[in-house]
């Protein structure tokens, strides 16, 4: 059993409101319906940044590369890859070694075989982990510069205190002249990102439930996921789009393996996710006295999506 995982249902279901975090998300399923998701046409993020990638690589590549002697080239939960490929396929590949890092072993495994078939000459090392264990294995070398890709809006996920806090400890895994490039979704209206989050053919919905799948699956839980409706919201003010499990009766869930019951009111929700869109302000507060510094930006043409370069200073 995924004893962490037993530990942070057990502690978001007994809290108040209930919470359970995004990166659960991320089994067997959950990592094919977010690829599911990110073919969907409502979710402009992948299309947006890969309008970026393919439009401006030389540009890009040449950011990245530049005052960089030897590079070692990490990406921070680096999923199916499409993106990524599209860079590294204008890199030079016998000059670095490319080491994507992400919480699921089956992501790495596809990304693996992908790699194999469209870039063999690319010297690839996957790395398995969370983002913060991992983040140590990364100061270990200092021969090289390290360039770091965090794309796909993955920080997000998080909030602001929390992306402060990721991307401080981030920095000081850093030396000075390492870069990162950070993919960051835009504040934009309501009426483009709330379908992002509610597709027409119901990915997003399977996504959000397929968490308590999970959960009576690896945990022993009996919840009965049809009664669970998923609610996603947008806030223009806040630029904070989230997600919730509502609860569409009374009732109650038992999870075996962590030995409670857990009561729900009709209407009831489980915060799940909130997805953070950015402007350069809020980046700034978020990378304030990290010793990052932004040296350049990339927007797509409709301005949806930003990948934003970073230095250490
Ligand atoms: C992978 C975190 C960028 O928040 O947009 C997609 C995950 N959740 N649809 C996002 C997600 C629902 C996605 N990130």
């Amino acid at each position: 059993m995924n004893e962490e995982f037993a530990r942070e249902v057990k502690e978001g279901l007994s809290a108040k409101p209930k919470y359970l975090s995004s990166k659960w998300f991320y089994d067997e399923i959950g990592d094919q319906l977010f690829v599911n998701i990110m073919n969907m046409p409502e979710y402009y993020l992948t299309d947006a940044e890969f309008e970026i990638f393919s439009e401006q690589t030389t540009e890009i590549v040449r950011a990245l590369t530049e005052d960089v002697s030897k590079m070692a080239l990490y990406e921070l939960g680096a999923g199916d890859g499409t993106k990524t490929i599209e860079l590294l396929k204008s890199m030079n590949s016998n000059e670095f070694v490319y080491h994507p890092i992400d919480i699921s072993q089956n992501a790495l495994d596809n990304l693996k075989v992908r790699l194999h078939n469209e870039l063999p000459e690319i010297e690839a090392k996957p790395l398995q982990g969370e983002y913060f264990q991992v983040l140590d294995s990364l100061s270990v070398d200092n021969a090289t510069n390290k360039v770091i890709l965090f794309l796909g809006s993955n920080l997000g996920n998080m909030y602001d205190d929390v992306a402060k806090e990721f991307m401080g400890q981030l920095a000081q895994s850093m030396q000075s002249g390492d870069k990162l490039l950070l993919g960051l979704d835009k504040i934009k209206s309501v009426d483009v990102v709330l379908p992002a989050y509610n597709d027409k053919q119901g990915y997003t919905r399977d996504f959000n439930l397929n968490l308590l799948s999970r959960i009576n699956k690896e945990l022993d839980g009996d919840f009965d996921v049809a009664s669970f409706q998923h609610v996603p919201k947008y806030d223009e003010e806040s630029g904070i789009a989230s997600s919730a499990l509502v609860s569409s009766k009374k009732q109650k869930v038992n999870i075996g393996k962590i030995s409670k019951t857990f009561h729900f009111e009709e209407g009831e929700p489980i915060h799940t996710e909130i997805s953070r869109k950015y402007d350069l302000q809020i980046l700034d507060k978020v990378i304030e006295g990290s010793g990052l510094r932004i040296i350049r930006e990339f927007n797509d043409s409709r301005k949806y999506f930003m990948n934003v370069l970073l230095i250490k200073s």
